[in-house]
């Protein structure tokens, strides 16, 4: 397989911004921003924000990284966070993070930051927030080494990855029924995901779900999240949360939406300390 580099990375980013083409409205207005919200929520914690992504206490100085459209960086502000910085590799994520930011009336410095590379000190930040981005550059595991490196003695950490839930774990087997979810219209609408069910490898999958010329999306176990992690952090707890319904051909009632969320999660979040 071709190496994937940072490079390939921020180019797919910079020209795919999340949620441009899945929207109707146009890429920094507020009806942008807030379908983005309403769908975020909707989608990725079937209609409840989980409240152990935030940190208990935000007196410190807090780091969105990836921030992508600023989603995370308005919340933090929202809970509480005073001293925030949003980064991304992109110039484009940060250009819609600043204009959500203005539009919510939220104060947040904004850097471009390669998370594998990260141009802060040691020590520097008490909380990380980082969702949905190491799984996304080449050397995770050096972007994990970076988060902890820049955070303070003591300081905490909220990162979330793609989980090798039992449908991706399963799916040599039931590929099948993904191509008749695909014919009956299932689908992800937008970026070239029309596709995507109808894919026999499940890497496949994890890498379309971002958008058909996405170069890379890498989805963990448990075990694997947990040893990505441990080297630099204790981890205090792991819990799950998203399914995509959105992609399903028919509307579910919410009481279903919650029990696939919670029993067939895509994503796998960790509440971490940094080793001392
Ligand atoms: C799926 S989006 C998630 C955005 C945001 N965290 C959220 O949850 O809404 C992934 C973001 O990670 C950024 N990204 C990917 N690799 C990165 C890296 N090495 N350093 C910093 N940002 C990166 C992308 O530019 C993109 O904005």
């Amino acid at each position: 397989m071709e190496k994937i580099s940072i490079e390939n990375v921020r180019s797919f980013w910079e020209k795919n911004p999340l949620f441009q083409g899945e929207s109707k409205y146009k890429p920094g207005t507020l009806e942008f921003f807030q379908e983005h919200r309403r769908v975020y929520i909707e989608d990725c914690f079937a209609g409840k924000l989980d409240n152990r992504i935030f940190p208990t206490d935000m007196t410190g100085t807090v780091l969105d990284l990836g921030c992508g459209p600023g989603f995370w960086t308005v919340e933090l502000a929202r809970r509480g966070a005073r001293d925030l910085i949003a980064a991304d590799l992109t110039h484009n994520a940060l250009s819609l993070a600043r204009m959500r930011c203005h539009l919510m009336g939220i104060q947040s410095g904004f850097s471009q930051e390669n998370a594998e590379n990260l141009s802060f000190d040691n020590d520097v930040f008490a909380h990380v927030n980082c969702q949905g981005v190491i799984h996304h550059t080449p050397d995770t595991n050096r972007a994990v080494a970076e988060i902890a490196r820049v955070l303070k003695k003591n300081g905490t950490a909220v990162i979330s990855v793609y989980y090798k839930n039992l449908i991706l774990r399963s799916w040599k087997k039931i590929a099948w029924f993904g191509k008749i979810l695909n014919k009956s219209g299932a689908a992800l609408a937008g970026r070239g995901r029309e596709g995507i069910f109808a894919q026999s490898d499940v890497n496949e999958i994890v890498r379309i779900y971002d958008g058909i010329d996405n170069p890379l999306g890498k989805a963990y176990s448990k075990k694997e999240f947990y040893e990505l992690l441990s080297p630099h952090f204790n981890v205090d707890e792991l819990f799950y949360h998203f399914f995509p319904a959105r992609s399903l051909p028919i509307p579910i009632p919410g009481m279903i939406h919650k029990w696939l969320d919670r029993h067939l999660p895509f994503m796998i979040f960790a509440r971490l300390t940094k080793k001392n």
